[in-house]
Formats: structure tokens, sequence, C-alpha cells
């Protein structure tokens, strides 16, 4: 190998350990969060600013939605897509005196194919129809969150987890009920709420194979292999699959589809920020434990970092969001912007003591800083910098927050702060 050939691969092999040493570091430390400036949530991008609700709906909002659209989640191809829904089981009493099970496949489809995603539904028996819901994604498989055998196991991609005796990507009977701490779901129909679930890779299985399966596929032009840099990765199309069951529960009477809370953990909390973000008919959100790229702001450079998740979860986002990579303070938006279009919604944000990666410091803050926007309506929110003390759920109408002791996780302590959100705001 010639000499200049070899300095030139050396110096290569030497940026990328940089970059990638430099990536990888995550910062635990408070003194060495970076000074920023919390970009203003009422000032549009040449300079006005907006202090109607008028103003807000019409100008500003639509404005730091589309910089999320075409900077970070991506934009929604305008391609045409049916989408059908058959009722394909309908168990009453299936949990007895506490719930039916009903399970309805929504059936996605154009020229480009035909993709089927099943949704489960916990209809509570001791409450008056319509009730309310919670809606959300899950990891594994709706079987998953509750043994019940009435509950279909979905034959999409699913990681291996050997706790879980899910091996060769393939979910069997073994795996019914792994998740049911996570799924309390005998206690959400107790409260008289119904409970939505997706498996979230029925919609678009969980890793980076350059957008061939999944929804995505469906999108594509004529010629088109892969979304551009501007369209939408992973959380974009989980959270359209959100909208669409959304779009079936208008249709059933059991459920009542102004009053569909979607709720979501960690990247699928995400998630759940981006759907009611995007679809305001959802009533409230709530992001549990969501992290870098949800609730946490960027630009304290703490925990994980925007080129970590990049680097780690390059089909999350789009691509236009890869030119942050160790460039959070050049970021024109931060998450408490993010937050700030759920007004006049109610949001919860929950954080987790040991969860430093996800920086729950952060996620309070952008819901504190989410405020001006639930201002305008009138509607009161977080007013206080100082996070509350571990284990002391703070309500309020705008956005509520709560540290849980203990890991990254959903428990039962959380969906007792959700139930208790729920029957404040929505109910
Ligand atoms: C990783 C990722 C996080 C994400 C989490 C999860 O830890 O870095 O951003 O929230 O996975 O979804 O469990």
């Amino acid at each position: 190998m010639n000499k200049s050939i070899q300095t030139t691969l050396a110096f290569c092999l030497f940026l990328f350990s940089v970059q990638y040493t430099h990536a990888q570091k995550a910062n635990y430390d408070e003194a060495k969060v970076p000074k920023f400036d919390i970009v203003d949530v009422l000032s549009t991008t040449d300079g006005q600013k907006v202090n109607t609700v008028e103003a807000w709906e019409k100008i500003r909002r639509p404005e730091i939605l589309d910089i999320f659209r075409q900077q970070m989640y991506g934009t929604q191809p305008d391609t045409e897509v049916k989408v059908h829904y058959v009722v394909v089981k309908d168990i009453e009493n299936a949990i007895p005196d506490l719930a039916d099970i009903k399970e309805v496949d929504m059936i996605f489809s154009n020229a480009n194919g035909r993709h089927s995603v099943r949704l489960t539904l916990f209809i509570p028996r001791k409450v008056s129809k319509p009730a309310p819901m919670f809606l959300g994604l899950n990891f594994y498989g709706n079987h998953t969150a509750n043994p019940n055998e009435n509950i279909s196991i979905h034959s999409s991609w699913v990681r291996d987890n050997a706790n879980f005796h899910i091996f060769g990507n393939r979910a069997d009977e073994v795996s019914r009920g792994v998740r049911s701490s996570r799924w309390p779901v005998e206690y959400i129909v107790s409260q008289g709420y119904g409970l939505g679930l997706i498996y979230y890779g029925d919609i678009d299985p969980d890793f980076d194979d350059g957008f061939q399966n999944g929804l995505h596929p469906l999108f594509y032009k004529d010629g088109q292999t892969k979304p551009t840099s501007e369209e939408w990765g992973s959380i974009g199309i989980w959270s359209y699959g959100l909208s669409k069951a959304l779009d079936y529960l208008g249709t059933d009477n059991d459920i009542d589809e102004n009053k569909v809370i979607v709720f979501g953990h960690s990247r699928l909390g995400k998630t759940s920020l981006w759907a009611g973000v995007t679809d305001p008919r959802f009533a409230a959100a709530i992001s549990n434990d969501s992290g870098c790229g949800g609730a946490a702001l960027s630009k304290r450079e703490f925990g994980e970092r925007v080129a970590v998740i990049n680097q780690n979860f390059p089909h999350w986002f789009n691509d236009n969001f890869i030119k942050y990579n160790n460039k959070e303070s050049e970021l024109p938006f931060d998450q408490h912007m993010l937050i700030s279009l759920m007004a006049p919604r109610p949001v919860y944000i929950a954080s987790a003591e040991q969860d430093e990666w996800a920086d729950p410091k952060g996620e309070y803050l952008s819901g504190y800083y989410a405020k001006p926007a639930y201002d305008l309506y009138g509607i009161p929110s977080l007013n206080d910098v100082t996070p509350p003390k571990v284990n002391e759920a703070r309500f309020t109408p705008g956005v509520s927050y709560h540290k849980r002791s203990g890991k990254h996780d959903v428990t039962r302590y959380d969906w007792v702060q959700y139930i208790e959100f729920a029957d404040r705001f929505v109910r």
C-alpha cells in the first residue's frame, strides 16, 4: 500500500474514533451542562411576538410543528393509502366481570401492497359506555401485556429476549403476559378506562433495514426505495399508526373518541408525544421516561445525546436531524416547544430517579418551559422551575409531572398517577 493511502486511512480512522468516543460519552454532571438560551415559544422565526390564541393557532403553532416535521420526526408523504377496519374478535366478559376483549385488523393498502396491524381493545364492563381509553404501543406484542388467552399473538418480527423466551425473532404462547407489570390491565379497566394496544413492530419493525418492511413502502412514489431526508422515520410512522387506530375508535360505540389518551414508554413515549402533537383529536398525552428526542431538553446535553441516538437508532428520526449530531447548540428548537404544541390539552411527563440516561431534570424543564403556550389559553401549568420531590406527583391542567424512585420502567406507581391525571383532566 502506498504511503499516502496509508496516511489517509490512518487519518480517517482517527477522525472516526474521535467522533465515536465523543458521541458515546454521556454527561451525568450538572456542572458540565452548557449555558444555553431557551428558544422563545411565543416568538416567530422572523421575530414577531405572539400573544393571542388566534395568532398561536394560525401562525406560531403551525410554524413550530413544521420545524419538528422538517428537522426531526419527518414529514408524512402525501401518497394515498386506504385503511379498512375489520373486527376479528369480540369476546364478552373475556376478563371475568372486568373487561371484554375486542380485536380489530387495521388493513392498509394501495397499489404498492397491503399491510395489516392488529389493535387489541380491553373494554371496561363496570362503566357506562362510551368509555374513555388509554391507547399505546408496546415493545413485544399485545399478548405480552396480559396472560389472557383470547389475545392474539402477532407474526411480525420481534426482538429476541431470553428472559421472555422470545427467540428467532418470533413471538409465541410462552411470552403471554410477560410484560403485565407494565400494563396493569385489570387495574386500568377497574377504574373505568379502556385500554387499546398495538404492537409497534406491526407498524414498523424496530431495526434499521432501510425502511423495506412495515408500512413505509406503501408510501413510496414510483421508483422511490426509501424515505427522503425530510420524510418520516419509525417514530413518525408509529405515531401515524396511533392516529389510524383513533380513526377506528371514532366508529366504536364502546369508546369515547373524545377521551382517548395516548400513552407511551421510552422510545414509545417519544412516539406518544409526537402522536399527541400531530393529532389534536387525542385528548391528552403521557410520556413515560421518554428522554432524548422525547420530553428531555436536547440543549442540556445531559444523558443521551443527539449524536448517540442518531448513531444507535438511525431509523427513528429523519436524516435532517443528523446535522445536529454534537451540535445541540445549533438546534433552532428544543423539546419544550414540542410540549407547547400540546396546549391547551393536558400532558403528563414522567421520569424515573435512576434513569439519568433520559435526563429527568431536562424532562421536567421542557414541561416547565412549555408554560407560555398554556398561559395564552389561561390554563394553569407547571410554574415552579424546581421539580417536585421524588414520588410526589405535581398535577396541573396543563403539564403534570412526577419522578418515581427506581429505574427506567413503567410501574404500578406510574399508572396510579396516570389514572388520577385522567380522572382530573380528561374524564
Ligand atoms: C435506548 C435509547 C433511548 C430509548 C430507550 C427505549 O436506551 O437510547 O432513547 O428511549 O432505548 O426506548 O427503551
